[in-house]
């Protein structure tokens, strides 16, 4: 059976009160037969630690990220979380969204830098790329390709489509495993994780509510 990558993406979503009500109910389910799976939260950052103290008190088999990460190392940068801090709570990180990029202006050489500080500091990279011709630094081994079109807006890519592309960026880049992102739900992921060279997926919406969650997980 191949590894797969279940990644939750909560975005700018979860008060630390409702972190705790979505960890809670989620810790309920029977993980026994996941085993090739590998569960992954990437919450805000103000929840992190929280999280982080009850999926070790309760042996959860969830493994923890952020969404972003300073390209600096420690020092004078008011506001921003670095790689350092970060590896104390959890071992993955998110770079690259579509929505950092759009949004906050992030460009290839800052997302470098900020691939390369995470590796330093032990934080495994999930680099989110839109199509084939992102440019992926050196040193990435978890890529999400994830296009624009299908982001948030119930639209998924097709699972063909995306088993292409998917392709074409492992042929590229020496990259490991590629996920699939946009519009996953409980009721398409199988359709994108059944495919040979897919590796997982990333959700945004449907990993806010525990129960779909689990159910993308069990589907995979
Ligand atoms: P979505 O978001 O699942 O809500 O489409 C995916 C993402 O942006 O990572």
């Amino acid at each position: 059976m191949k590894k797969l990558f279940i990644v939750a993406n909560w975005k700018s979503y979860e008060t630390n009160f409702e972190a705790i009500q979505w960890i809670a109910k989620f810790s309920d389910y029977n993980f026994a037969t996941l085993n090739n799976k590998e569960i992954i939260v990437c919450p805000p950052f103000t929840v992190l630690s929280e999280l982080a103290t009850y999926i070790r008190k309760n042996k959860l088999p969830v493994r923890l990220g952020a969404q972003n990460v300073s390209p600096f190392p420690k020092g004078a940068h008011t506001g921003e979380v670095n790689a350092e801090e970060i590896k104390v709570l959890g071992d993955y990180v998110i770079i690259g969204h579509s929505e950092r990029r759009n949004e906050f202006g992030e460009d290839d050489e800052m997302l470098k830098q900020k691939v390369n500080i995470a590796i330093e500091n032990g934080l495994m990279p999930i680099f989110c790329v839109q199509g084939v011709e992102t440019c992926i630094p050196e040193g990435v081994e978890i890529v999400a390709y994830e296009p624009v079109f299908a982001i948030g807006t119930g639209k998924p890519d097709t699972p063909e489509n995306a088993n292409d592309v998917i392709g074409k960026i492992k042929e590229i880049n020496s990259v490991e495993y590629v996920l699939y992102g946009g519009s996953v739900t409980p009721e398409n992921v199988d359709s994108f994780t059944s495919k040979k060279l897919i590796d997982g997926v990333l959700v945004g919406g449907a990993s806010l509510d525990p129960d779909k969650f689990f159910k993308i997980i069990e589907n995979s």
